[in-house]
């Protein structure tokens, strides 16, 4: 759609140096950003490429990444969720269960760590998880490229991509990363009403101004979230830190190994929640109601409990209804559409 949306530009000399080195036709793109978003270090670290773009956008639906060419990214970041999964934890090769919801993935361009305890620290590093995890891709590292140099148009699109006659795993995590880096939602209502484009109804403005008081701490910001980790007190009962390090109930701590990180998560966007249920680490709420009664009176003390979620914290019957229309301003449908 035709609106004021400032686009990005990117560096073009450093594109046609890069490529013509490996005589590749230069082939950048524009990503197109909201101009009221933050700058985003990661588009400009790594400069969008149409041929790679392409090539990580096949790579992600492609079951061929997984052992028994049965599962693709895809499979679990659906397009029409918001690349996120309605199952609260998703089936990998064989059916074998993981231990957490799958994420939406957009606005990745403006994420330093990823998954639920910020595990990965790039998105190049991010998908190695999944394609050898034997309980979601299951694929043997040392065998993938070869598979794929096995399939028909492969050997000619990595070729377009990065200019060598060879398909290694950093292309390959490269090209799905630079797809990734492609989805960007900002087209909502509450977007729209930021550019002035509409204006909103008394009651979602009433929400805003509820949502400003009780949510923003964390979900703050275009993004609805901080990318911190916080605990919002779902549970009280976690594994000791030291006991099985790989415990992904420690939440930040499997990573941070600090003691004050136990039962912390990484702050989700609050972006598209009509097509990312179930909600939580887990999945254990299935829908915004549930959310927001945990909100008012689900939430359980424990030692790392956030500060602004302690017992002085209270929503009424009035605010959780206005803050249910407020997020509901937060769904971009053509993102989801033009993903599909
Ligand atoms: C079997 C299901 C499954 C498959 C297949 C899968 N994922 Fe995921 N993905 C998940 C789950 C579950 C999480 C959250 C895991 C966690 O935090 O421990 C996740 C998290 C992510 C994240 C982190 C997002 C964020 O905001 O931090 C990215 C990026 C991602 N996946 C990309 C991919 C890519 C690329 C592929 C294909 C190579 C892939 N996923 C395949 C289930 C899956
Ligand atoms: C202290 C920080 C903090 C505050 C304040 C907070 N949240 Fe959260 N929120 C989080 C964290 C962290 C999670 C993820 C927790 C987890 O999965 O273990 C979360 C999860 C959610 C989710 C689930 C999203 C998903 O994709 O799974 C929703 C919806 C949500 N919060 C809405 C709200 C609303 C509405 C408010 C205000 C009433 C609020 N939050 C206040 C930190 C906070």
């Amino acid at each position: 759609m035709q609106k004021k949306i400032g686009i990005l530009l990117l560096s073009w000399v450093l594109i046609a140096c890069d490529t013509n080195k490996n005589n590749v036709e230069p082939s950048p793109i524009l990503v197109e950003v909201p101009s009221y978003f933050p700058y985003p270090q990661a588009l400009k670290d790594n400069i969008p490429n149409k041929n790679q773009i392409d090539l990580g956008k096949k790579l992600f639906f492609d079951p061929a990444l997984s052992s028994n060419d049965a599962v693709s990214c895809a499979s679990c970041h659906k397009p029409s969720k918001s690349f996120s999964d309605q199952s609260p934890v998703s089936l990998g090769v064989n059916q074998l269960a993981g231990v957490r919801n799958a994420m939406p993935l957009f606005n990745l361009a403006w994420q330093t760590d990823f998954f639920w305890d910020g595990g990965a620290k790039s998105l190049e590093l991010q998908s190695l998880g999944p394609i050898t995890a034997h309980n979601e891709m299951n694929m043997d590292l040392a065998k993938l490229p070869a598979k794929l140099k096995a399939l028909p148009d492969y050997n000619a699109l990595f070729y377009k991509a990065f200019g060598k006659d060879t398909i290694i795993t950093q292309y390959i995590t490269t090209a799905l990363a630079q797809f990734e880096r492609t989805l960007v939602s900002g087209d909502s209502k509450y977007d729209q009403y930021l550019i002035k484009q509409l204006v909103l109804s008394n009651e979602e403005l009433q929400g805003e101004k509820v949502f400003k008081q009780k949510c923003q701490q964390c979900h703050s910001g275009v993004l609805f979230t901080d990318l911190q980790y916080h605990n919002n007190g779902l549970d009280n009962q976690f594994p000791d830190l030291d006991g099985n390090m790989d415990d992904p109930k420690l939440g930040r701590a499997r990573i941070s190994l600090s003691q004050n990180d136990i039962g912390k998560y990484k702050t989700p966007t609050l972006r598209n929640l009509s097509f990312t249920a179930p909600y939580m680490h887990d999945g254990r709420l299935a829908t915004i109601d549930e959310v927001l009664d945990h909100y008012q009176n689900g939430i359980i003390s424990s030692a790392t409990l956030s500060p602004f979620l302690q017992a002085s914290f209270s929503i009424t019957e009035e605010e959780k209804a206005s803050i249910k229309l407020f997020l509901q301003t937060l769904n971009d449908t053509t993102f989801v559409r033009n993903n599909q």
